[in-house]
């Protein structure tokens, strides 16, 4: 029987496996690279933070503070735009865009880490456009998040969300993620979700 030494040494095994990946991705993108429902036809493509364009990562950035903006500033955090924009430049900042033709639909921002001795996809940001929301686009950038988990081997999906954004509590619950271990309790504004896979 292995011992709890070779099994946090699997762990970070994995993770390091799943970093050294140039496109993690690739493997699961004859499944996942297209998305499509009723008329709508999405095609989603990995980008390292490296790989990000100028323009794609101000894209990126504008959604975010658009769509979660003014959560932020409804509760204690408040919204720091640099701190948002220096992680997504960060070296180990991954991205699954979804596009619809040229125009870019959403993405998903994740890392692969060790998150409290568990081998982790951490999902930092989820941001669909308004007008691509409540068509299954979000739902099918976690599945791919979930299923790159299950690839690599790793124990969990974990996320932030804020307390005060309904519709993104409402959406992770319909997903089946719940409040983590590593939740703190003592803190209103945010709670740290989390899906076993
Ligand atoms: C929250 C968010 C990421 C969800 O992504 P999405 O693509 O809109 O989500 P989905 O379409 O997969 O599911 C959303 C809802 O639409 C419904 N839905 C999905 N496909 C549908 C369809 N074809 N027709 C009608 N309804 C549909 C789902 O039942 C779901 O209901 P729910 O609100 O009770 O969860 C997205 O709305 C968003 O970017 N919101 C603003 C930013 C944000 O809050 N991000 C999360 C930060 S933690």
């Amino acid at each position: 029987m292995a011992t709890d030494r070779e099994i946090a040494g699997n762990h970070h095994k994995n993770i390091e496996k799943a970093n050294q990946q140039k496109n993690p991705f690739t493997s699961i993108a004859e499944e996942y690279g297209k998305y499509e429902r009723d008329d709508l036809k999405i095609d989603v493509f990995y980008k390292s933070s490296k790989e990000m364009s100028k323009d794609l990562q101000k894209w990126c950035f504008k959604l975010a503070e658009k769509n979660v903006g003014p959560y932020y500033k409804a509760c204690s955090l408040g919204w720091q735009p640099k701190v948002k924009q220096n992680d997504m430049t960060k070296s180990w900042a991954k991205f699954l865009i979804a596009k619809h033709g040229k125009e870019n639909a959403g993405y998903v921002m994740f890392r692969f880490d060790m998150d409290y001795g568990r081998s982790v996809v951490y999902c930092y940001e989820l941001q669909i456009e308004q007008n691509y929301q409540n068509k299954g686009i979000g739902e099918h950038l976690m599945k791919c998040l979930e299923k790159m988990a299950k690839i690599y081997q790793l124990e969990r999906v974990v996320l932030t969300v804020l307390c005060n954004n309904d519709g993104a509590l409402r959406f992770y619950k319909r997903l089946e993620y719940s409040i983590d271990e590593t939740n703190p309790s003592d803190e209103p504004s945010y709670a740290i979700y989390s899906k076993e896979i």
